[in-house]
């Protein structure tokens, strides 16, 4: 992500947020904010899989998957060669790819293999490049040039820049730049956090500004107040460890007027995906779990797992009788935990959310609702 380094070191800083990364994922998935969201179940509303399509639109495209490959990497050697895996597995089975951060190849340019190896094995795929929000305008339209990228994502890592020791520690000027950003560039424009969350103010912040689409990154997964204090000889911001809002709580809060919204954050497996869908995500991005997959099994371990989840996931809408990922937000979810303690604070009725289903008051109910007697 952003910050002025001499070009050697701010590779090493790219092969570090992967090593810490992974450290973070050893031992598997830890419970989140995803625990608390349950399907009420429902015997009888199960419908054919074979009946349910998990496209999805996403910034003008039709996705044939609901999720994606978030952003990660680039910028060094072993950096690249992820990439290229992640690119690979992305053309095998139609997800949709983010790169890493270009700053540090548009800073020094023998970087740039690094991320065009991305379009390079995925040439039909639908690419998003990806920077920081500080950065100029001709940056971001010579990011997406570099990848032909059909979207770029706007990072805004505040949290990360503080706790990392070469960070910014300048935000004000976050808003007048992204608005520079957005007319800069022809593909749409993805905003997004890194794992902190988007609040229910700063997504109405966002679409005022003119942001169409956004993803809330929340916390409960990959944690860069962890990552970034671990580069730091005394590991002092140990405490930011955790800040934030869950991906759950950003979508249970999310206002009526956000932008469209994308969610990551903490996705684990094909359960996860269908609760934030059904908490109104468009799609579901998941960077942690995807690089573990491919630094220990490689492309085509990745290809495994998508394929897997891409079943499971259709077996899971068969049996929540949603025939595509939109009909989920019409589903009956429980919220449970600290995730209702969350809504209690602000005042979310997640008590409707349960009874989504139901027909409204004084509508004829179907007659397979209806009771003989
Ligand atoms: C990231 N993430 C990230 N985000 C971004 O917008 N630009 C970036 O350059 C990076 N770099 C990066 C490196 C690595 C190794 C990881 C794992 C992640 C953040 C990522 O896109 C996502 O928002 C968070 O990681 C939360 O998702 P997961 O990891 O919990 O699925």
């Amino acid at each position: 992500m952003s910050a002025d380094l001499p070009g050697a070191l701010a590779g090493d800083r790219k092969d570090d947020h992967v090593r810490l990364v992974a450290a973070q994922h050893a031992g598997g998935p830890r419970r989140n904010g995803f625990d608390d969201v349950a399907f009420l179940h429902h015997a009888l509303a199960g419908i054919d899989a074979d009946r349910v399509d998990l496209g999805t639109e996403v910034a003008g495209a039709r996705w044939p998957l609901p999720f994606y490959v978030n952003a990660m990497t680039g910028g060094s050697d072993a950096t690249g060669r992820i990439n290229r895996d992640l690119a690979i597995a992305a053309r095998e089975t139609g997800v949709a790819i983010a790169s890493g951060s270009i700053s540090i190849a548009l800073d020094d340019p023998s970087r740039l293999p690094s991320f065009r190896v991305i379009r390079q094995e995925n040439p039909d795929g639908f690419v998003m490049a990806n920077l920081g929000v500080e950065r100029s305008p001709d940056d971001a339209r010579r990011a997406v040039e570099v990848l032909d990228a059909d979207a770029l994502q706007v990072h805004l890592n505040a949290v990360q820049e503080t706790v990392m020791p070469e960070g910014s520690r300048s935000f004000s000027r976050w808003e007048s730049s992204l608005e520079a950003l957005l007319a800069a560039v022809e593909v749409p424009v993805i905003v997004k956090e890194v794992g902190f969350g988007l609040s229910a103010r700063t997504l109405s912040r966002l679409r005022a500004l003119g942001v169409t689409l956004a993803d809330v990154s929340g916390s409960g997964g990959t944690d860069f107040a962890r990552v970034e204090n671990a580069r730091r000889a005394g590991g002092e911001y140990a405490y930011l460890a955790g800040w934030g809002q869950s991906t759950v709580e950003c979508l249970l809060d999310a206002p009526a007027d956000a932008p469209t919204l994308l969610a990551s954050g903490g996705v684990r497996g094909p359960l996860d995906i269908a609760r934030a869908l059904a908490l109104g995500a468009r799609a579901v991005g998941v960077s942690g779990s995807f690089l573990t997959t491919v630094l220990d099994e490689g492309a085509e371990g990745l290809v495994a797992r998508v394929r897997d989840w891409t079943g499971q996931l259709t077996a899971l809408l068969a049996l929540v009788g949603a025939a595509s990922p939109d009909r989920l937000t019409g589903t009956d979810l429980v919220v449970r935990g600290a995730t209702a303690e969350y809504c209690r604070a602000r005042g979310i009725d997640v008590a409707a959310l349960s009874r989504r289903s139901e027909p409204p008051a004084g509508a004829e109910r179907p007659p397979s609702e209806r009771n003989p007697e």
